[in-house]
């Protein structure tokens, strides 16, 4: 029987496992151990490592007994939507996502070197400015949903200027991205045709004039990447870095306005803005089960044969829950847990990201002090999908603000939309944020 077919298997998709994974993770934790049979999609099996000493396992012998690469599964699914969907989210690409040993370490190479470049400061600078644009948007209204005009937009604005493409284009890349990252069939399949069109295009510009940004450094790099397995490393690196930092900012904020331990340190610093990050990503993380490893040859793993046709998913969420005996103190990873991975292919650009979301986040509690949720946390809608756990929306109220209200508001001189605060978005006002690449002229 193969595990697409278990008549036992617990779903990753529908609105009972949007509403409360965990609960599910609970149930097959109680019926099956570290290791368990799901659905990702109707039809499309997986075994789900949920143990955390289990993913750990997988995690850190990525290369060994655990490969990246999807050929032998991706080969053997149906002709079916929901296949297709899936390939879109899981297939192979020639990229370090999905690569292994030395051909792993050409790819990850290329994404570290670059965004090394990117110093901590000027990407904070970035991050403010954007924040504060967006902010100016929403501030006087006293009400926002603050996943669709904050959370999302932010990574998206700062990975545009990042990569050099202009900030009127970010609208395009949202759409391509979120029906992406659904991964619900012919829609998933869209969205990630639109987004390799839309990289496709910013390589082009860049071949013919480069700038200071992470395309043209990409180009350059001694690695040499090219065709196709550059496109890819750019659509890796932007798909892999846009989504979970935004589901981070508004898993983050949604337990800072619902919960009175971060709710008071808004305004006396009981816990601060990085304990929530923390806790979101210990309990919500944002890339929930998006851990694909595949076996080279029938491997016998807490007690599951798993075959190489076969996909593992490592169930970061699932894994950081896991009840345990480890004190806190003996953890090394500072509260994240499994968030941002482990071994070879841990998130290579987790500093960044933490910098962008925290930065973010202070800087919209620092303009509005008082923001609560308009329903019950409990009632918050997710987006539905496997792989991340991410909010669908994030209403608030406030008390509105004014652009000439006194003292530091989102209007203040630096912030680009200062005289226009309901206007269209307007681009940061430097978006030289970058270091030259030492392998430029
Ligand atoms: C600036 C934003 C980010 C960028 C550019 C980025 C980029 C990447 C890249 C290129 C990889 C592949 C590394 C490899 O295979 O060697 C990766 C892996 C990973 N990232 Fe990130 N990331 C970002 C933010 C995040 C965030 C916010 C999270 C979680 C909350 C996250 C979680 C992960 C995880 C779990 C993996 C490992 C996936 C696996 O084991 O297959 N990343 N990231």
């Amino acid at each position: 029987m193969t595990l697409r077919y278990m008549p036992d298997a617990g779903r990753l998709y529908g609105e009972e496992y949007a509403r409360d994974p965990q609960a599910v993770y609970a149930e097959l934790r109680r019926r099956h151990g570290a290791v368990a049979p799901v659905e990702i999609s109707p039809g499309i099996g997986a075994h789900l490592v949920i143990g955390y000493q289990a993913a750990l396992e997988v995690l850190t012998n990525a290369g060994g007994v655990w490969s990246k690469n999807p050929s032998a599964w991706q080969t053997q699914l149906p002709d079916t939507p929901e296949a297709a969907g899936m390939i879109a989210m899981l297939g192979y690409r020639p990229s370090a996502l999905f690569a292994d040993g030395a051909e792993h370490a050409r790819y990850r190479k290329v994404a570290s070197d670059c965004f090394a470049l990117v110093q901590p400061h000027k990407l904070r600078q970035m991050v403010i400015e954007v924040s504060d644009s967006l902010i100016a948007q929403f501030a006087a209204k006293g009400e926002a949903d603050l996943a669709a005009d904050f959370a999302r937009p932010i990574p998206l604005r700062v990975f545009n200027l990042l990569f050099g493409r202009p900030d009127s284009d970010s609208a395009t890349l949202s759409k391509a991205l979120s029906d992406m990252m659904e991964a619900d069939g012919e829609v998933g399949k869209r969205g990630s045709d639109a987004f390799s069109q839309y990289i496709g295009e910013l390589i082009q510009s860049k071949y013919a004039q480069r700038g200071d940004d992470l395309t043209s450094w990409f180009i350059d790099h001694p690695a040499g990447l090219e065709g196709d397995e550059l496109v890819q490393s750019v659509v890796l690196v932007m798909a892999a870095g846009f989504d979970p930092t935004s589901s981070l900012i508004s898993n983050a904020i949604s337990r800072m306005v619902s919960d009175d331990r971060y709710y008071s340190s808004l305004s006396n610093g009981a816990l601060s803005t990085y304990d929530a990050v923390m806790e979101a990503l210990r309990a919500e993380p944002a890339m929930a089960n998006f851990g694909p490893y595949f076996v080279r040859q029938p491997v016998h793993f807490h007690g599951t044969w798993i075959q190489p046709e076969e996909l593992v998913l490592v169930s970061y969420a699932a894994a950081n829950t896991e009840p345990t005996n480890v004190p806190e103190e003996l953890r090394s990873d500072g509260g994240a847990y499994l968030s941002f991975g482990a071994g070879p292919h841990r998130c290579p650009v987790s500093d960044p990201a933490l910098l962008i979301a925290v930065t973010a986040i202070e800087r919209l509690t620092s303009h509005l002090s008082d923001l609560e949720l308009t329903v019950p946390r409990a009632e918050l809608p997710w987006r539905p999908g496997p792989f991340h756990r991410s909010l669908a929306h994030l209403p608030v109220r406030f008390t509105p603000i004014r652009p000439d209200q006194p003292g530091d508001s989102p209007w203040a001189p630096h912030s680009p939309s200062s005289s226009t605060p309901s206007g269209p978005i307007a681009p940061p006002s430097s978006t030289s944020y970058v270091t030259s690449a030492p392998w430029s002229s």
